[in-house]
C-alpha cells in the first residue's frame, strides 16, 4: 500500500489518551517498554553522573518526571535511591492524562503524581526546585522537530547544578527485520510491516515531525545552555527483539482507533478497515520471525550551570 493517512495520525493525542478507553492496554505497553529500556541500559535507572549527584546531594533529593505515564520509572527510581541510601524529599510525576497513575495507596509517601500539561506555563512554585528532571519516550510531545520548548521547560524546573536525563528510542529509525541471510531458506516477507512503518513515517512527516532532532539532541541541550552534555546510544539487545516487536504491535493496534472507518470517510485513501487488514498481515509476518524495532536507545544528559 502506498497511500498514507495524511493528517490522520495525531501522535500526541494518541499517546495522551486511547480513543476506546482501553487505558490499561496503553499502560501495560508502557510497563513492557520500561523493562525493555532498562534491559538495554543495563538496568540503570540514573546514569552515573546523575546518580553520583543524587548520592552527594546535601539536601533531600527532589526529582520530576515529565510525561510520566503510569509512573513506572519513578517507582523504580524510588527503590533505587532507597538502595543507595539517598534521602528523598519528593519524587513527582507529571502527566497531562492522569488515567494511568498508580493508586496512591500503592506508592511510597515520597512519590506523588499530578495532572499537569508540562508544555504550558508551569506553576511558579515548581520552578528551580528539582535536582533531577527526567523525560522518556517524550518525542510525541515534540512538534516540528523542535525540542527547544521541551528543553526550556525542563531547564526551568531544575535547580542550578541540577541534571536533565532524557531517554528515547530512535523513532526516526523504524525498522522491520526479517531473518538474516543464511538464517532462513526463503526470503521472508515483511511487506506489511514495512507498509505500516511507511504509514507512520508519512503521517508524522505530513505534520512536520520526522524526529530528525534525535540525532543531535545533545547539541540542542548545549545550545539551550546545559553543560557537561553527554550522549549515549545503545543497540537494542537481539534477545529483546520479540518483546520490542510485541510492544510496537500493541501501539500499532491502538493507532487503528485514530483512523476513521470507511462509513465515516468513504473517500479516504486509508480507512480503518484497510489498516486493520494490513495489521493482521503484519502480525502474521512477525509470527514468521519478522522483528519490529527502532534499532537503539538514546540517553542524553546535561547539567544546568551552577
Ligand atoms: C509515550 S508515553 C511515555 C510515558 C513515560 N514517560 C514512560 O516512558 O513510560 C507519553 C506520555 O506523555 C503524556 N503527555 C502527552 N502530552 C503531554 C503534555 N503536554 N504534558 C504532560 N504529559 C503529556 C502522555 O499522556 C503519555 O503518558
Amino acid at each position: 500500500m502506498s497511500s498514507s493517512p495524511q493528517g490522520k495520525f495525531e501522535a500526541s493525542q494518541f499517546w495522551a489518551s486511547s480513543a476506546r478507553s482501553r487505558n490499561f492496554k496503553s499502560s501495560a505497553r508502557l510497563h513492557l517498554q520500561h523493562h525493555l529500556f532498562q534491559r538495554t541500559l543495563g538496568n540503570r535507572i540514573l546514569q552515573p553522573t546523575a546518580e553520583q549527584a543524587a548520592v552527594q546531594c546535601r539536601a533531600p533529593l527532589r526529582v520530576a518526571d515529565l510525561g510520566c505515564g503510569n509512573g513506572v520509572w519513578l517507582l523504580d527510581l524510588e527503590q533505587s535511591l532507597t538502595d543507595l541510601g539517598v534521602e528523598v524529599s519528593l519524587l513527582e510525576g507529571f502527566d497531562v492524562n492522569p488515567v494511568n497513575f498508580p493508586p496512591k495507596w500503592s506508592c511510597p509517601p515520597n512519590v506523588a503524581f499530578t495532572a499537569l500539561d508540562v508544555l504550558k506555563p508551569l506553576p511558579q512554585e515548581l520552578l528551580g526546585t528539582y535536582d533531577i528532571v527526567h523525560m522518556r519516550a517524550f518525542v510525541s510531545l515534540i512538534t516540528k522537530n523542535d525540542p527547544r520548548p521541551a528543553i526550556y521547560q525542563a531547564l526551568s524546573l531544575l535547580k542550578p547544578g541540577g541534571w536533565l536525563q532524557w531517554e528515547e528510542t530512535r523513532v526516526d529509525r523504524w525498522t522491520a527485520t526479517a531473518a538474516q541471510s543464511g538464517e532462513a531458506e526463503d526470503a521472508q516477507s515483511k511487506a506489511s510491516c514495512d507498509a505500516i512503518i511507511g504509514i507512520l513515517d508519512n503521517g508524522g512527516r505530513a505534520q512536520g515531525n520526522t524526529f530528525d532532532f534525535l540525532a543531535t539532541l545533545g547539541v540542542h541541550l548545549e545550545r539551550a545552555g546545559l553543560v557537561q552534555v553527554a550522549s549515549l546510544e545503545l543497540e537494542k539487545r537481539r534477545a529483546d527483539m520479540k518483546a520490542w516487536t510485541e510492544d510496537y504491535l500493541l501501539s500499532w493496534e491502538e493507532i487503528a482507533n485514530l483512523i476513521p472507518p470507511k462509513a465515516q470517510a468513504p473517500d479516504s485513501p486509508l480507512t480503518r478497515e484497510m489498516y486493520e487488514d494490513l495489521l493482521d498481515k503484519a502480525i502474521a509476518e512477525t509470527e514468521q520471525g519478522v522483528a519490529i524495532h527502532q534499532q537503539s536507545v538514546l540517553v542524553v544528559m546535561g547539567r544546568k550551570p551552577a
